[in-house]
């Protein structure tokens, strides 16, 4: 038998940051990979991570590198649950607690993919439905999984915005019963174009009526508005006004953690009836799939994670953090806003401060971003998607001027 190995194209996002990375330009500008930088272009450990480390280091603990269980760390899994949907400890809610399975992950992407693994084995879904354009992992991810991928419109070109009757419509007159439809739970990678709260329970009530099984990928919560409620709103409706719905959530503590490397994650199933032996035996099946792929989750970063959220000073400066970074992020949106209409730049540029979180879809073509990275040493992805964090008071007009160049030109 002989090897047989294709050449697979390079993730782009990683592609792109490891040439931004030997680009030794001194202007050079990431609008890349989407990580937060503060002012200076630095990354920001959060400070509340740092003061947990040091309480962590202090602390000492001898069992701080041992194996975890399967399922992964047992006081992590309730609280990324009520993270998630919002329980604040009623009794009330130990029944609605009883639809949630849960398990730690290898961050988003881990619970990504745990998820369209889980599915593809025991719903055996005929399609999963992504946005178009989504976040290229999820193609991969499902292309893995062995499910086939078709997509919904998301995004209007023409007028830069969320195509919600676009959405609506091919998902009624081309989704069946049984198929899976991703959904960000807020801040859309890439477009940064989210449904408003009308248009999500206008969603939901199609995701019911279709019996779809909605699929909320949440990568952002608390990073997108600031708020960690505002940013689960989608989530958490789903959650407490469709009962009798299945549904599932990847969370990512990537980017409201700042743990990008750490990989912290959790990945839940929520059943349709408050069955804690039916949430037990999809938790036992998670873990046989999670002990074939990766025996559990890592244990460093749910450590800081478990440290600031069992702690009320410290969620206090953790909230204060996720402020810290969204504002950084809003204001470098409004400040590129009014370079280009300072310079009036060809174009309508209000989609720029309209989006939300990270991301800008900055609607610049191929032959202006490729412009962008050989002439101004300025990288973002093909599609036009920028990455606002990368912009600083220091570079801001440096970046409006070498847009209004290329568009110009
Ligand atoms: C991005 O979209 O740039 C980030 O979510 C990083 C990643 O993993 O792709």
């Amino acid at each position: 038998t002989r090897l047989n190995v294709a050449p697979v194209p390079p993730d782009e996002i990683f592609a792109l940051n490891h040439a931004f990375g030997i680009d030794t330009h001194p202007q050079k500008v990431s609008l890349g990979v989407g990580v937060y930088r503060t002012d200076d272009g630095k990354p920001w450990p959060l400070p509340v991570v740092q003061k947990a480390e040091k309480e962590l280091e202090a602390a000492s603990d001898a069992f701080r590198h041992e194996y975890t269980a399967i399922e992964g760390d047992a006081p992590f899994l309730p609280m990324a649950r009520d993270l998630m949907f919002g329980f604040e400890g009623k009794p009330s809610e130990e029944e609605a607690k009883a639809r949630i399975a849960t398990v730690q992950t290898v961050a988003g992407t881990g619970a990504n993919h745990l998820g369209a693994l889980f599915l593809a084995h025991h719903m055996k879904p005929r399609t999963v439905w992504l946005s178009n354009p989504s976040w290229a992992n999820h193609m991969t991810i499902w292309e893995l999984a062995g499910i086939p991928r078709k997509t919904y419109p998301y995004y209007h070109a023409s007028t830069r915005a969320f195509d919600f009757d676009g959405m609506m419509s091919s998902l009624e007159n081309d989704a069946e019963e049984g198929d899976v439809v991703l959904l960000h739970a807020c801040a859309h990678n890439p477009t940064g174009l989210d449904p408003n709260k009308e248009q999500w329970i206008a969603i939901a009530e199609l995701c019911e009526r279709k019996k779809l099984f909605p699929f909320f990928d949440s990568a952002y919560q608390g990073f997108a508005s600031g708020s960690v409620e505002e940013d689960a709103w989608a989530v958490r409706y789903f959650f407490t006004a469709k009962p009798d719905m299945e549904m599932c959530v990847a969370q990512s503590f990537s980017k409201n953690f700042g743990l990008y490397g750490d990989r912290v994650g959790a990945f839940h199933y929520v059943t349709n009836r408050a069955s804690s032996s039916l949430r037990d035996v999809v938790v036992n099946n998670l873990c046989h799939l999670i002990r074939g792929e990766f025996s559990m989750g890592p244990r460093a970063g749910t450590a800081i994670v478990k440290k600031v959220l069992s702690d009320e000073a410290l969620v206090k400066e953790w909230h204060a953090d996720l402020k810290v970074m969204s504002s950084r992020i809003r204001s470098m949106r409004e400040a590129l806003y009014a370079e280009l209409v300072r310079l009036q730049t060809p174009g309508t540029w209000e989609h720029i401060v309209q989006q939300n979180g990270m991301f800008s879809y900055t609607g610049l073509t191929l032959k202006q971003v490729y412009a962008l990275k050989d002439q101004y040493h300025i990288y973002l992805l093909k599609s036009g998607r920028a990455s606002i964090s990368g912009l600083s008071k220091k570079n801001v007009a440096y970046v409006a001027q070498a847009i209004d160049d290329v568009v110009r030109n």
